[in-house]
């Protein structure tokens, strides 16, 4: 795709000296303000979505929204909405969906992103891949020049029979790029993490760009075993950013 170049809006509130959370805070009631009555929203999940979840929540509480219908992109989602009382359903029964809010760990600046470290990557590759309009919340911390930039993984969800079989051909797959295939556990050396799918999810962690996104994609995609991974390519039309200098808001 083509780089981000349309509306940039910066708001007059200067939020230095806000946390982190503060700040994902603030991007996701910006978001929220994208959300109409009747709307059937996808729900997205972590610890910057949850905040757009609460304001949602909130909103229909007041009278605010109404007749909205979410479509939550994990079980913790799922679990959250209701307790704030948003009425749910599925994709099996709303096909398309009018917005999702969701954050990222990763943003390029094309609005590529990676997503994942929260462990809902095909709920919400599924989920967001239906909507009209696909809002990306996130602190100022999560915008790279490169998906892998930031060192962070890069989430595979894979199916766990012959796990290391799968996790080897992944990392040969980037060798170049001085791939290592971590399985993700719930703790160091505990248990190891089962997504909502049942699967395994395998980290990748890279020491250099990987390139093409887009032959990097199909070639993971083609790789028996796997599921899905947690590049979200020419998804997003909308990024919101909060940082110390105020939020902004980049349509695609
Ligand atoms: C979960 C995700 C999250 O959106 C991503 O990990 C960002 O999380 P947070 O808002 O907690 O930083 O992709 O699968």
């Amino acid at each position: 795709g083509s780089e981000v170049d349309s509306s940039v809006k910066v708001s007059s509130e200067s939020p230095i000296n806000l946390t982190q959370d503060e700040l994902k805070k603030i991007a996701a009631y910006k978001a929220v303000e994208f959300v109409e009555s009747g709307m059937v929203l996808g729900l997205g999940t972590g610890s910057t979505a949850c905040h757009a979840v609460a304001k949602i929540g909130e909103l229909l509480q007041q009278g605010k929204l109404k007749n909205i219908v979410g479509i939550p992109t994990s079980k913790k989602t799922h679990e959250q909405a209701i307790s704030v009382g948003i009425p749910l359903s599925d994709l099996d029964s709303y096909p398309v969906i009018d917005l999702a809010i969701d954050g990222a760990d990763e943003v390029d600046p094309f609005l590529n992103l990676v997503k994942g470290r929260g462990g809902s990557l095909l709920r919400e590759k599924m989920v967001e891949g239906a909507c009209k309009k696909f809002v990306v919340i996130v602190d100022e911390t999560k915008l790279v020049n490169y998906l892998g930039e930031s060192k962070l993984a890069m989430p595979v969800e894979i199916v766990p029979f012959c796990w290391k079989f799968t996790a080897r051909r992944l990392e040969l797959m980037f060798e170049e790029a001085g791939c290592v295939a971590k399985l993700r556990k719930v703790s160091e050396d505990g248990e190891i993490y089962v997504t909502d799918n049942g699967n395994y999810i395998i980290d990748l962690y890279l020491k250099k760009d990987i390139g093409d996104l887009k032959v990097a994609s199909d070639e993971i995609l083609r790789l028996a075993g796997v599921v899905e991974h947690g590049m979200f390519l020419d998804m997003a039309t909308t990024l919101i950013v909060a940082g110390k200098l105020g939020v902004t808001v980049r349509n695609k």
